[in-house]
């Protein structure tokens, strides 16, 4: 059965859309198939052609419905749902069916407040520092405001996605053939971190050659491992 990866939190523009698609690609390279599912209505469906994964459109409660059911049929494959913004009872309805839940935030006050009320209401959610600076001084504010903040949930605080340009490329409705190295391991980085987490192995990771084709054949085995999950 499929484990399903829900990426949610009360507010916009804090990089659910692109982590998901991020995670999913990241996913392809370590030879884990993967679904990524739309449910925000403001977007539209991006076409699967070069990624490293496959798209679903579940932004009508009946689709959302039916997709779950299907991913959770596929053996181990992973679903990613892309939860959309502003919406509390949708998220409660993901937390409730999620094996894992993200929250990405950013390094502002505001996305910090949003991110710890999230955290409460949803006991079993990771929060994801998305978006984040690149630039040592930035770096060091942000890692200062999160040490003080959200102390408490310091055990439930995965590594970083940092601010990366080339990001919105996985966004296109189409993408090119060939991504960025440092895209390809921003993604890889964050796979691995579901992946302790949900304690799946993986046994072909792809080398990445600049070549962007659907992932090969897979063969992900649920189960534990002795690695520690990468949470800071
Ligand atoms: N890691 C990142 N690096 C750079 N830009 C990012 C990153 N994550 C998100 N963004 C940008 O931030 C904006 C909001 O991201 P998006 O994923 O659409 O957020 P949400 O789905 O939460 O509304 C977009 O313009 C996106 O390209
Ligand atoms: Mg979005």
């Amino acid at each position: 059965m499929a484990d399903i990866i829900c990426v949610i939190g009360n507010k916009g523009g804090t990089g659910k859309t692109t982590l998901s698609h991020m995670l999913c690609q990241g996913f392809g390279l370590v030879g884990q198939r993967s679904v990524c599912v739309l449910t925000d209505t403001y977007r539209e469906p991006l076409n699967p052609a070069s990624r490293r994964y496959l798209t679903a459109d579940a932004r009508t409660r009946e689709a959302l419905a039916k997709v779950v059911d299907k991913v959770r049929a596929l053996k181990a494959w992973l679903g990613v749902i892309d939860g959309g913004g502003n919406r509390t009872e949708m998220d409660r309805k993901l937390y409730s069916l999620a094996d894992l839940v993200l929250l990405p935030f950013r390094d502002s006050h505001e996305d910090i407040r949003t991110v710890i009320r999230d955290l409460e209401m949803f006991p079993r959610a990771y929060a994801v520092p998305t978006q984040w600076p690149t630039n040592a001084w930035q770096r060091e504010a942000a890692e200062k405001t999160v040490t003080e903040f959200l102390a408490p949930y310091r055990d439930r605080i995965f590594e970083p996605v940092f601010n990366l340009s080339a990001s919105k490329l996985l966004l296109q409705t189409d993408i090119p053939n060939a991504m960025p190295t440092a895209l390809a391991n921003a993604c890889r980085g964050m796979a691995h971190q579901v992946l302790d987490l949900l304690q799946i192995t993986v046994d072909d990771e792809v080398v990445d050659r600049g070549r962007a084709s659907l992932p090969p054949a897979v063969h992900a085995t649920a189960q534990a491992n002795t690695r520690t999950a990468v949470v800071a």
